[in-house]
C-alpha cells in the first residue's frame, strides 16, 4: 500500500524526523569530539591544548571556509592516543545516534592525522571497531568504518596508509578522501584507489563542497566511486546533473557543515531543495556535529524549519535514500525501509 502523503500534516514532522529510523553516511568521527572530551582526554593524557578551557575552545569554532575549521580540527584530535580513547570517541557519538533514530551509520576515521603523531594504526582502528561492536549488540545501531585519505597529503602516503590498514581490512568497508578540497584534485589519489577497489572496498569521496564540478567527475571517472559526499557545486553543471541522476549516484549533503563553512550564506538559500527536484539521490548528514551545531536530527529540524518548500514526501525519500545509498546488504536495507515505511504510515491522520 502507498504512504497517503496528503494526510500526514507539515507540523508533524518535526517528531517524525526526529523518530523515524535513519542512517548516517557522512560523519566523520573526529568531527564527534565535542570540548568537554576534548579536554577530558587532554588531561587523561597529559596533551598540552592552545584554549584554557571548553568555553575558549567552543568560542573559536567561528570558520570562515574549510581550511579556518580544518586546522582546528587536527588540533582537537591530537589527543587521542590510546585504543581506549578512540573507543569513548566512537562510543559518544553511537550513543546520541541511537537517540537520533540513527540504525546504520558508515564512520569516516582520518588515521593520517594519528599514524603522523606515532599512533599505531591497529590502536586507531581497534578501538573504534569496538565501539562499533558495541553499539550493535548494546544499542542495537549497526556500524560500520570508513578509512578517509587526507587529500592534503601525498598519494605515496595514502598508499602507505592502505598497506598499514589491510592487516584489519575485515574491519572496515570502504575508502574516502577528505581535507583540503581546493588544488588536491582526485587524479591525485587514482593509484590509492585502484589499489582499494582491487581488496573489494568500497569507494567514496569528498568532491564539490569547495571544489568544482570537474573534481565530481574526476571523483566518478579516475576513482570510480560509488558515492559523493557534499556534491553541492554540482548543480553548476546541468550535464553532470543528468549524470548524476541516470546513475543514482548518492549525495550525501551536510546543511549545518555547508552554512559554518559559508559554503552558504544561509540554510534558507541552501540548494537541497534544488538537488531533489533535479532528482537526486541526497542525504542529510551531519559530517562534524561537534564543530558545526548539531548532529543528525538537529541538521534534519533546522533544514526542514529554514526551507517550508520541503513538504513531508521529501522528508520520507531523503530517509529513504539514507538507506538506498549505504553499503548493508539488500534484505537489511529492506527491512529499514518497511520500518520507515510504518513510521509515516501511523503520522497520517
Ligand atoms: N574532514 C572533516 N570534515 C571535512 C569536510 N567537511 N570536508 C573535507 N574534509 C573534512
Ligand atoms: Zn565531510
Amino acid at each position: 500500500m502507498p504512504i497517503d502523503f496528503a494526510r500526514i500534516p507539515r507540523d508533524a514532522l518535526p517528531a517524525l524526523l526526529r523518530s523515524a529510523p535513519k542512517a548516517e553516511l557522512h560523519i566523520h568521527i573526529e568531527g564527534s569530539l565535542e570540548p568537554e572530551l576534548i579536554f577530558q582526554l587532554a588531561q587523561r593524557n597529559g596533551v598540552a591544548l592552545a584554549y584554557p578551557g571548553v568555553e575558549a575552545l567552543r568560542a573559536a569554532y567561528a570558520f570562515t571556509d574549510l581550511q579556518s575549521f580544518l586546522d582546528i580540527y587536527y588540533a582537537g584530535a591530537s589527543v587521542l592516543i590510546h585504543e581506549q580513547d578512540f573507543f569513548d570517541m566512537a562510543w559518544a557519538y553511537l550513543e546520541r545516534a541511537a537517540a537520533d533514530g540513527i540504525v546504520h551509520a558508515e564512520l569516516f576515521f582520518d588515521p593520517q592525522t594519528h599514524t603522523a603523531r606515532g599512533i599505531e594504526m591497529g590502536t586507531v582502528i581497534r578501538g573504534l571497531h569496538q565501539a562499533c561492536e558495541r553499539a550493535q549488540q548494546q544499542l542495537g545501531v549497526s556500524a560500520s568504518l570508513i578509512l578517509c585519505f587526507l587529500r592534503h597529503l601525498s598519494e605515496e602516503d595514502a598508499l602507505a596508509t592502505l598497506e598499514a590498514a589491510l592487516p584489519f581490512r575485515q574491519l572496515f568497508v570502504g575508502v574516502g578522501l577528505d581535507s583540503s578540497e581546493r588544488g588536491h584534485p582526485p587524479e591525485k589519489f587514482a593509484h590509492v584507489f585502484a589499489r582499494a577497489r582491487a581488496q573489494g572496498l568500497h569507494c567514496v569521496a569528498h568532491a564539490g563542497e569547495e571544489g568544482p564540478p570537474a573534481y565530481i567527475e574526476g571523483a566518478l571517472d579516475v576513482l570510480q566511486v560509488q558515492r559523493i559526499d557534499h556534491g553541492v557545486r554540482s548543480l553548476e553543471s546541468p550535464a553532470l546533473v543528468a549524470r548524476l541522476a541516470a546513475a543514482r549516484v548518492p549525495l550525501t549533503v551536510c546543511p549545518l557543515s555547508n552554512v559554518k563553512l559559508c559554503v552558504f550564506k544561509t540554510l534558507a538559500e541552501h540548494n537541497l531543495p534544488a538537488l531533489l527536484n533535479a532528482g537526486l539521490c541526497v542525504t542529510v548528514n551531519s559530517d562534524d556535529p561537534a564543530y558545526f551545531g548539531g548532529y543528525l536530527n538537529t541538521n534534519l529540524l533546522a533544514t526542514f524549519e529554514a526551507l517550508p518548500q520541503l513538504g513531508v514526501r521529501e522528508a520520507y525519500q531523503l530517509l529513504r535514500n539514507s538507506f538506498e545509498a549505504s553499503f548493508v546488504p539488500p534484505a537489511q536495507r529492506d527491512r529499514w525501509i518497511d520500518a520507515l515505511d510504518t513510521a509515516f504510515r501511523a503520522a497520517a491522520v
